[in-house]
């Protein structure tokens, strides 16, 4: 099977700026991507927060072009912890990518990082994003009510955690 994640690389820039630029996706980044020197920024940040042992960005690789991202970050070594996050953009969507990142991923965080628990979260009104965080194995823990605001709307998510030692 062809290779489905890597570290993103400084010349996957304009893939990054052309997926930031997608219909509510540049909430996506924890950083505004408006120009391909943002998106160039936002690559070495990435490299940054593996060297310092933060987060782990991966490009989503389809046919050897990157599609979308999956992050372990927020990485917490005195609790053995990461928060898992994914995007895929709109034309690559529907065909798995996201469920196999996320499988995939958490394998690796688990046996190659040593962490324990991964959690994420996906607002209510995401059910594409719960579907992957089950397929993935994560499993429900609980509603944070009105957890996210954008826009002046106030969201409610639904948090998932996974365990090394979950049978997946
Ligand atoms: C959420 C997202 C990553 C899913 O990516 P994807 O590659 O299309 O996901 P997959 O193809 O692996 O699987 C999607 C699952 O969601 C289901 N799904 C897709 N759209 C859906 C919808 N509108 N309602 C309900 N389920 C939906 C699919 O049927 C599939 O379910 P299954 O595994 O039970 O068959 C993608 O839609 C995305 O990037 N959205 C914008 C960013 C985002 O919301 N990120 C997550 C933030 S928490």
């Amino acid at each position: 099977m062809d290779t489905l994640l890597r570290p993103w690389h400084p010349d996957d820039a304009p893939a990054v700026l052309s997926a930031a630029r997608e219909p509510l996706m540049s909430r996506q980044f924890t950083v505004p991507i408006d120009s391909l020197e943002d998106a160039e920024a936002w690559i070495d940040l990435m490299d940054t927060r593996r060297a310092d042992d933060t987060a782990y960005a991966f490009a989503v690789l389809s046919g050897g072009v990157p599609v979308g991202n999956i992050a372990v970050s927020s990485v917490e070594r005195r609790h053995e912890t990461g928060w898992v996050s994914y995007w895929v953009r709109a034309s690559a969507r529907g065909r798995g990518l996201a469920t196999r990142a996320c499988r995939e991923v958490s394998t690796w965080a688990f046996d190659s990082l040593g962490l324990f628990r991964l959690e994420l979260a996906h607002r209510l009104d995401n059910p594409a994003s719960c579907r992957v965080a089950v397929g993935a194995g994560y499993v429900a823990e609980g509603v944070e009510r009105a957890r996210l605001l954008y826009d002046g709307q106030r969201f409610d998510t639904e948090r998932h955690a996974r365990l090394a030692t979950d049978q997946v």
